[in-house]
Order: structure tokens, then sequence, then C-alpha cells
């Protein structure tokens, strides 16, 4: 049976969040990388316009020209991608439902989290780095944005595909100027592709209609990065070892 199947939406959980809070009490987090990402390492130059590297960013004045600009990284888990980013100088607004997850995010890259029940938002002791924790069909988001850049790794993926939507919906509201203008923003997703009917996911496969009917109304669509998942991996084996994964670069139209 897949992982879909075993799930099953109660009136007080509509978006399945007690599914991943068990995973994270389970400890069962295969999805989370024990480096930084080399996706966003190879396209960070193309987001921000600077070539930067893994290693902390020596130049003070880019750090602090970049400590203007907010990343949004949704369902972030306990990601290294985050400390990278400020590391880099830019400051970074996560979105997650485990607070097991920031704990140890906190816990593992010494950040100093302080928690504020009546916002929901840990926050670093610098102020760049800030984690709603919460439902994210649910969130406020527009009261955070809006962002500069979003890195978007595991997460449309992982909602289920009567979510996606919704989903959509609150990346619009994280994205749009006060005045429902679009920001000028920078979205970079990281995707995985395989025969849906082998593999109920997580993650969920986004083929080209999905994009088309998920991003291409509001976004236009580059196609940055794409290679074969190797057939030993997980999702690949569930897939009857076909998958592909896809990075896109997104901005407004
Ligand atoms: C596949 S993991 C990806 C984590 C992270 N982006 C990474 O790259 O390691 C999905 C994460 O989203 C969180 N999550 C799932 N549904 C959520 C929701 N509705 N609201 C907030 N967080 C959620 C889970 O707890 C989990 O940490």
């Amino acid at each position: 049976m897949t992982e879909s199947k075993t799930v099953t939406e109660s009136p007080s959980d509509p978006f399945n969040v007690d599914f991943w809070h068990k995973r994270w009490e389970e400890n069962r987090i295969g999805f989370h990388k024990s480096e930084i990402n080399p996706h966003l390492l190879r396209q960070i130059e193309k987001m921000t316009g600077q070539s930067l590297t893994a290693e902390p960013i020596r130049d003070s004045a880019q750090f602090l020209e970049n400590s203007k600009k907010t990343w949004f990284v949704p369902l972030c888990g306990k990601t290294m991608d985050i400390p990278y980013l400020l590391s880099q100088g830019f400051r970074v607004f996560g979105l997650e439902a485990s607070t097991l997850a920031i704990e140890a995010l906190d816990e593992e890259h010494s950040l100093s989290l302080i928690y504020n029940d009546e916002t929901k938002l840990f926050t670093g002791a610098d102020g760049r780095l800030q984690i709603y924790t919460g439902d994210f069909f649910t969130c406020p988001i527009e009261k955070f944005g809006p962002f500069d850049y979003v890195w978007d790794r595991g997460s449309f993926i992982a909602v289920e595909y009567s979510f996606r939507k919704n989903y959509i919906e609150v990346m619009q509201r994280a994205l749009r100027n006060p005045d429902g203008s679009w920001y000028s923003f920078k979205y970079l997703m990281d995707s995985v592709q395989y025969d849906k009917s082998k593999f109920g996911g997580p993650p969920r496969s986004v083929d080209d209609e999905d994009m088309e009917q998920f991003f291409k109304p509001w976004c236009s669509i580059q196609r940055v990065e794409s290679e074969v998942i190797p057939e030993d991996d997980r999702v690949a084996k569930a897939a009857c070892g076909k998958a592909l994964c896809h990075i896109y670069l997104l901005t407004p139209l």
C-alpha cells in the first residue's frame, strides 16, 4: 500500500498535518538531506545574480545588501539550506508544522531561536531567521510577505494531489503586493516526475500538465535542470524504476 493511501482526512485535520507530525515523532525523515541542496547551489546565481558558493559569504557589503532580501522556505523541515542561506546574508522565512523539526534545526546549527506563542514565530538572534510553526494552509502568509525568493524543495511535491489548488492559493498570497499585483519574485522548485499509476507518493509527481494547470496561469516557467533519478532510489523503485527530477525557475508573468 502506498503512503498516501494510509492517510485519511478528518474534519479536525483537513490537510493531514498529523501524518507529518507522526513522521517526525518516529524519526521517519528520509527526505532530510545532510548537505546543502546541490540544485540550490547550482541555481543560486540564476536566482540572485551573484556567484555564491557553498562557503559563507566574505564580502560584508554584499552580506548587508543580501540582508534586505527574504527567502521563503515553505514546509522547511530542518533543511541545511536554511543555515546556508543565512550564511550568505539573506533573511529566511520558514514554515513548518512540526516543532520537533524546528527544535532540531535550532540545536544542530546553534541558531538560538526564541519562540513567541502569540505570533507562532521562532526567531533567530539577529532577526534574519523567522520560522512560522503551524499549518501551511491556514497560515496568514500575506502578513509576512511578499518574498523575494522561494525555495520549494519537498514542499509542493509533499502535499496531496487534492490540496494542490489550496497550495497555489497560499503561494500566491505570499507573492502579491498589497495592491494585488505580483511582487518581483523568483521561485525555485524541485520536483519529481513518474507514472502516477505506479506510486501514490509522497513525493507526488509533477508533470507538464500539472505545471500548465497550477503555475502557467500566473508564472513564467523555465525548466533549468532535469535528471534521471537513479533506479535504486526509493522513489524510482516505488515508481517501477522510472523517475525524473526537474528543477523549475518561476517568475511573475
Ligand atoms: C518532504 S518534507 C520536506 C522538508 C524540507 N523542505 C527538506 O527539504 O528537507 C515536508 C515537510 O513539510 C512539513 N509539512 C507537511 N505538511 C505541512 C503543512 N500542512 N503545514 C506545515 N508543514 C507541513 C512536514 O512536517 C515536513 O517537515
